[in-house]
């Protein structure tokens, strides 16, 4: 071994961490060069698989917990203090991006090994971790590893989520930890935690638009989702006349049109989607007698997303008739914010390493939401290319990649000293 670097972010290699996200792009490659690796598949599996290959051969301890994150350790001086800790998520929509979650592990670990390399000792240890189902595209809702780890989510009512063809997630864990062996960490999940920092991709244009390296994370938008179940008569679609139709799917656009216009406002703000939609039985001629279909609102005042969720509850009221039709609220995360510590120390290293860099909110949701109800916590946001992500084309610059590196290990080194 040469002399010690002492400087853990000249330690971080760009070409490493670039060649580590082209290795875990083939894990669930689409043709469109992104990845399906959803939740808790063999995808998923084999990601865990060659996270802990890299891990083991640093030397690096690894563990899982009852959901199925995955930590990867390096120890610190003093045995007794609660771990900094970062990381984010490898799951992915169905047609997501190569870097959505994945970039803030790759990161984590990068900042692992930096200070190895460096040969940086730190008081705290500092924990990379991978949170189980982030996306919640599979199993709803999402960034469930985190929020269970956090307390919020109840861990026995987790287990019993099903997926879309009625897989209960209990199932698909155990299938993934049969597959991608972790020592299991007992009891439980969730430990104390010093200080929790996420990188990731900003996923919006804004960092792109203002030619800017580093987004300085203040805070997470709030966000509520939503079933919408529309209840209709299946009926013959050639002799049915329209006074006798209760036709689930009429009703669904009368309602998404309604909710379309309620949620339109001037300063472009509020984030409606309605991302998933059944209808059934789904033949070309029989009047469909449900119909299903999710809702996810995002502001980041809460007090706007109540007065907005009162307003989609009038809608499926007054627009549902002839049909039945019932809203149910599946998840409600709050707005989050970051803490000032955090948030000055993600601006100073970033200054320190001569970044160009830009205070912003989230608009996207992130495990660190639920982490920052444990201990104070911040994010760090690189830019993407045109913003683009939940996206197969999803891209991002390998020279990006790395300057939020350097960025996360400085944090984390001086975090884990304190
Ligand atoms: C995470 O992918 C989110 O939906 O914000
Ligand atoms: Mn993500
Ligand atoms: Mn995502």
């Amino acid at each position: 071994m040469g002399v010690a670097l002492k400087d853990s972010s000249g330690a971080v290699s760009e070409d490493r961490l670039w060649q580590r996200h082209a290795d875990m792009a083939r894990l669930g490659a689409t043709p469109k060069g992104g990845v399906n690796r959803q939740a808790l598949s063999a995808e998923d599996a084999a990601a865990r698989n060659l996270l802990m290959e890299w891990a083991r051969a640093r030397g690096f301890p690894i563990f899982t917990d009852a959901i199925g994150n995955l930590f990867v350790r390096r120890d610190g001086t003093d045995a007794k203090a609660p771990p900094v800790m970062s990381g984010s998520h490898m799951d992915s929509q169905p047609t997501g991006g190569r870097f959505d979650g994945m970039y803030g592990v790759l990161a984590a670990l990068e900042a692992l090994e930096a200070l190895e390399d460096a040969g940086i000792r730190t008081r705290r240890p500092v924990i990379a971790v991978a949170w189980t189902n982030e996306e919640g595209s599979r199993f709803q809702p999402g960034a469930m590893g985190s929020a269970v780890f956090a307390g919020t989510y109840k861990l026995d009512d987790m287990l019993a989520v099903k997926d879309w063809q009625g897989v209960a997630l209990k199932d698909a864990l155990q299938e993934t930890l049969k597959a991608a062996p972790a020592p299991m960490r007992e009891g439980d999940p969730g430990f104390d935690v010093g200080f929790y920092v996420e990188a990731h991709i900003e996923q919006g244009p804004r960092l792109e638009n203002a030619a800017k390296t580093i987004g300085v994370v203040t805070a997470i938008q709030g966000s509520r989702r939503y079933i919408v179940e529309i209840g209709g008569e299946e009926a013959h679609a050639g002799t049915t006349p329209r006074a006798a139709r209760k036709d689930a799917f009429a009703a669904a656009t009368r309602i998404a049109a309604a909710m379309y216009e309620a949620t339109t406002d001037a300063d472009d703000t509020l984030r409606f989607t309605i991302g998933r939609v059944e209808v059934s039985p789904g033949s070309p001629n029989t009047v469909p007698g449900a119909v299903t279909f999710t809702i996810d609102m995002r502001h980041p005042e809460d007090g706007v997303l109540q007065a907005h969720e009162k307003k989609l509850h009038d809608i499926v009221a007054r627009k549902a008739r002839p049909c039945s039709a019932r809203i149910e609220r599946v998840t409600n995360v709050a707005p989050t914010g970051f803490d000032p510590r955090v948030i000055d120390l993600v601006r100073a290293k970033a200054q320190a390493l001569k970044l160009s860099h830009m205070d912003m909110p989230s608009g996207a949701g992130h495990d660190a939401m639920h982490i920052a109800k444990l201990c104070p916590a911040g994010m760090i946001f690189v830019p993407c290319e045109r913003g683009i992500s939940h996206n197969e084309i999803e891209n991002a610059a390998p020279s990006d990649l790395a300057a939020g590196a350097r960025v996360l290990v400085g944090v984390l080194q001086e975090l884990a000293n304190r």
